[in-house]
């Protein structure tokens, strides 16, 4: 296409630019040139929660917001969910490519070779409270993991980076598991690497006395299915926190840790617990519209509902709508289903959720299923953070190798005052004391 390019007028000089543009965007530095006069700074951008700012070019997940599209490597999620292992899934991200059967063998092998943690760190684990949170034992663990590889800051070579990589994709399942067992005060599992990475989670979850615990295939499927969906999901907020993080040069287990963190917030990651817990809150189905009218009066948030980019039915949203329908065949039906299917139905035909194109998202049915199979709400932002694990590992890698990124380091409009002088406390007047605690 000709006229690939913008031109601008500053009505302040006068003066026209022509900037080129690039896949619909322009170089936010090209504007930088745009000045009132030789000591001016230039024009910037101002835009607060990256509304409208690509941060990155990537080649891993592209997503359609309108058209409620998503793909990995630039396959369908759906055929990706119907047809995949979720390890094959997480070969794909990070190589570009689905495995041959001998490749996807042997990376099968590499990651569940790296299932076992250190003894250190299952005693580091145990010093946590009974009642603390999945989520903060999953942070602090990662987080520790970088004192037990201190050879993983060596981010500048390509085989210790995969290492690594594969070393924490390992061990996600491991870590979470202990970090359940720990709330119930039951002894942790080793893991068995010859069941596979969701069976071998299972059996460390849920294996009690049994010589060999069996996963029921229906639950390790819908599992696999949910690992899937969760793997990537492009520059949301915890990704955009590993890029960001990742950027200053800080060790992968460092930078996970990071992401963990921001995945743990209640409008992202933390909104499937946030959920179950405002079903509980409605109760019956009675109780739906005059929830819906708080929502609609500003003083609550239909929790799993919404997403920056859909504005469309969230595909993820979809596919475990259906699975859950097979997950409760096996443990029976969790009544929450029909509330929140209710609420869904509530929602989509009103004036103000039609209005802000709000659907239901990746977190409005996963924790009903994960209800089902036996977990409690606290962990189900842990089932988000296993295989987003291998999204924001891809997304690091991607990040290390692109020429164009340098450290990440914002711009502000500073609205603070201008420059004053220091006063000695004493001549400082009475002034209220500010309340403390
Ligand atoms: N309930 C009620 N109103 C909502 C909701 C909701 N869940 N989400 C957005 N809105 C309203 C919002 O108040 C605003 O209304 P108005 O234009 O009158 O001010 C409008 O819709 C646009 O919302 P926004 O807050 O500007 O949208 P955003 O892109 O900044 O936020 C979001 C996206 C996901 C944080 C938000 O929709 C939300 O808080 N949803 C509930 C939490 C949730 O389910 N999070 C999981 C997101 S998907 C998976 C993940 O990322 O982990």
């Amino acid at each position: 296409m000709d006229n690939q390019t913008l031109t601008i007028t500053d009505n302040r000089t006068q003066r026209t630019y022509t900037i080129p543009l690039y896949r619909g965007t322009i170089r936010a530095m090209d504007l930088r040139q745009i000045k009132i006069d030789a000591g001016d700074f230039g024009l910037m951008t101002y835009d607060p929660a990256f509304m409208n700012t690509a941060s990155c070019q990537s080649a891993i997940t592209y997503l359609d917001g309108d058209q409620g599209i998503l793909r990995y490597r630039g396959y369908p999620i759906e055929q990706l969910a119907e047809n995949c292992t979720f390890l094959e899934v997480a070969y794909l991200m990070l190589y570009g490519e689905l495995p041959t059967v001998e490749q996807l063998a042997l990376w099968d092998c590499h990651v569940m070779h790296h299932s076992l943690i250190h003894e250190n760190v299952k005693k580091f684990m145990e010093g946590f409270h009974y009642d603390a949170h999945p989520m903060g034992i999953l942070m602090s663990t990662v987080a520790a993991l970088s004192t037990f590889y201190p050879e993983a800051r060596n981010i500048a070579d390509p085989k210790c980076r995969r290492k690594q990589i594969i070393r924490l994709i390992g061990k996600m399942p491991t870590l979470a598991a202990y970090a359940y067992r720990h709330r119930l005060g039951m002894p942790y599992i080793y893991p068995d690497p010859e069941l596979g990475y969701t069976k071998n989670y299972m059996n460390m979850l849920w294996k009690r006395a049994e010589p060999k615990y069996a996963a029921n295939p229906v639950l390790s499927r819908a599992l696999e299915v949910l690992f899937i969906l969760h793997a990537d999901h492009e520059q949301n907020c915890s990704t955009s926190t590993m890029r960001a993080v990742g950027s200053s040069g800080a060790d992968p287990y460092a930078t996970a840790a990071a992401a963990i963190a921001a995945l743990s917030g209640p409008l992202h990651g933390g909104a499937n617990e946030e959920v179950l817990r405002m079903l509980d809150e409605i109760g019956s189905k009675d109780n739906i519209p005059g929830f819906i009218a708080q929502v609609k009066e500003g003083k609550r948030k239909l929790m799993g509902f919404g997403h920056r980019v859909y504005k469309n039915y969230d595909p993820r949203a979809r596919i475990i709508k259906q699975v859950a329908e097979e997950v409760f065949e096996v443990t029976g039906r969790n009544p929450k289903i029909d509330t929140a299917i209710e609420l869904e139905r509530i929602a989509l035909s009103d004036e103000y959720f039609i209005k802000r194109k709000l659907y239901p998202n990746v977190d409005f049915y996963s924790g009903i299923i994960y209800q089902a199979m036996g977990f409690k709400p606290e962990q189900f932002t842990v089932l988000f953070g296993i295989p987003r694990t291998v999204g924001w590992l891809a997304q690091w890698e991607e990040m290390l190798q692109d020429s164009e990124q340098k450290i990440a380091r914002p711009r502000q409009i500073y609205t603070g005052p201008e420059q004053r002088n220091y006063l000695p406390i004493e001549l400082r007047g009475v002034r209220q004391a500010v309340q403390v605690g």
